[in-house]
């Protein structure tokens, strides 16, 4: 199959004096002085509803970017008519022109577009133009481009033929619609999610994160501007029980592209499984979820502290914490604790907290005040827990925006509530333990926590790396040597996690793709 050999994006630095950063700062501000609508898109119409919600930055919450319309029952029912309406004929589109439409978003974002979404993501989500560029631009583009290679990989994958008999295979879209469901954290999950599943000829109801329909917003108008047909993708907005009911409540959903929080993820699998037992669908639904994570870092006492102070504090911190996979509980021993401690205190005190649109500040604020409250509950919790300290961070105001310092918890209790639950921002909780313990450490972090998303093992000492990659085997979708667990670049380590991290699909990989297709084989004898 001749299709453009993928490449990752080169990741722009946004020094002073380049061109990208003029942009991204130009962008940044019309688009902060403006006000956008954010209609439903529904086929070729964009209905505005005239039920609508405020869009703020968490960075500077009383201000307003922009409005986005929700659905009624009524505007579901029709997203799924339209998909439906559509299927025929993108299905039976030529797989060429399915692809050209997303290599053409991947440049168009890679181009035009990257200041724009760049921009809309730093505002609405809240992400450092770093942060920004590394999801908004270059991870969405490598999806979009690494997928069509994926995708003709399938296609080539045949089965054996013999002496007057052709046997082949046809890898045909499911038969229904795709429901996604996105983060706010990942603009490049946000568009991958209803993307991956309309490259192999499905056509998609869409709901973004309510924290990310201003990048959603633009997602839809490069996908529109690429070409992609009126009903492939239809993006909705509002109740999410209501609209999630409505989708899986239809004989023709055949399958969810979910990315969220494990509880949520739980209810919806329940849900399912209730309508199958009512027998309503037509096909068995693809169930395809990415999770939450307790993400790990363990260091050997042969590990150079230098090294997993670096790890704790980018791991831990960058992107706010904000990431399934960032390390959020580490286990560290006895002999190098003193000397990890003092560089990553050293490295928190230097991270610059504020708005994205001062390019110089390393990390900005959480998405929003629930999560705000949530983690600060947490944070006042371990000031007045007899089994823990605060060592750096702990500081907090949602005066202006959400931010909290990043924070670090020394526990002395293995099995301190932060050592297993998932906060999901700047919080990281350590362990120190006696250097021969291990291996009874090993078995801690396999047993501590019900996800197995990522994690990391650092060591010198090729043994102690064997054992800690044996025994934690199932601990992690996503596993480290001597690296942070954090930054999975697409094409390169493909990336999902099993237990109540999810259904470890690999998100830009073959393996994600073969979930949106339904094969024949067709057997023809002479
Ligand atoms: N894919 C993202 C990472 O690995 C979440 O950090």
């Amino acid at each position: 199959y001749n299709v453009p050999e993928a490449f990752n994006e080169p990741v722009k630095s946004y020094a002073p004096g380049t061109p990208e950063r003029e942009q991204v700062l130009a962008t940044f501000k019309e688009l902060y002085n403006s006000s956008v609508d954010v209609p439903l898109y529904i086929g070729t119409e964009e209905i505005r509803t005239g039920k609508t919600k405020t869009i703020n930055p968490p960075f500077d919450h009383k201000k307003t970017v922009g409005t986005y319309h929700e659905a009624e029952k009524e505007h579901v029912v029709k997203a799924i008519d339209t998909a439906l309406a559509a299927r025929t004929k993108w299905a039976a589109m030529a797989w060429e022109q399915r692809a050209s439409i997303f290599l053409k978003a991947a440049d168009l974002l890679a181009g035009p577009y990257r200041a724009k979404i760049n921009a809309a993501t730093m505002i609405a989500q809240a992400k450092t133009v770093h942060q920004a560029e590394i999801d908004a631009a270059c991870e969405f583009i490598d999806f979009l481009r690494f997928n069509v290679e994926f995708m003709t990989q399938i296609y080539a994958e045949q089965p054996v033929s013999s002496d007057g008999i052709w046997n082949r295979m046809e890898h045909r879209p499911l038969e229904g619609f795709v429901y996604a469901i996105t983060p706010f954290n990942f603009t490049a999950i946000a568009g991958n999610l209803p993307a991956s599943p309309a490259l192999m000829g499905n056509v998609v109801v869409w709901k973004p994160s309510a924290a990310q329909v201003y990048s959603a917003n633009v997602i839809m108008e490069v996908f529109k501007l690429a070409g992609l047909p009126d009903g492939v993708i239809n993006m909705v907005h509002g109740d999410p029980v209501m609209i999630t009911d409505t989708l899986l409540e239809s004989p023709d959903f055949a399958g969810i592209h979910y990315t969220g929080s494990t509880a949520v993820f739980n209810g919806i699998w329940a849900k399912i499984g209730n309508n199958m037992g009512k027998g309503i669908y037509k096909t068995y639904p693809r169930i395809v979820g990415e999770t939450g994570g307790k993400d790990f870092v363990i260091a050997h006492p042969s590990s150079i502290p230098a090294q997993v102070a670096t790890a704790l504090s980018r791991g831990a911190f960058e992107f706010q914490g904000q990431k399934c996979s960032a390390a959020s509980r580490a286990y560290i021993p006895q002999s190098i604790w003193p000397e990890v401690k003092e560089k990553l205190v050293a490295d928190i005190a230097s991270m610059k907290m504020g708005s994205p649109e001062d390019l110089s500040n390393f990390i900005t604020c959480v998405i929003h005040e629930g999560s705000f409250d949530k983690l600060t509950g947490y944070i006042d919790a371990a000031k007045n827990a007899s089994d823990a300290e605060i060592i750096a961070g702990g500081k907090y105001d949602k005066s202006v925006g959400y931010f909290i310092e990043p924070t670090v918890i020394l526990t002395t209790n293995p099995q301190y509530e932060t050592m297993h639950t998932e906060l999901f921002g700047p919080v990281l909780t350590i362990y120190v333990y006696e250097d021969a313990k291990w291996e009874e450490t090993l078995k801690l972090v396999d047993q501590t926590s019900p996800y197995a998303l990522t994690g990391a093992v650092f060591s010198q000492d090729r043994y102690a790396i064997e054992q800690a990659a044996k025994a934690l085997e199932n601990c992690a979708g996503n596993f480290y040597i001597n690296d942070k667990p954090t930054g999975a670049v697409v094409g390169q380590q493909p990336f999902g996690g099993a237990r109540a991290s999810g259904t470890n699909d690999k998100a830009g990989s073959v393996l994600n793709l073969l979930r949106w297709v339904s094969p024949r084989t067709i057997k023809e004898t002479f």
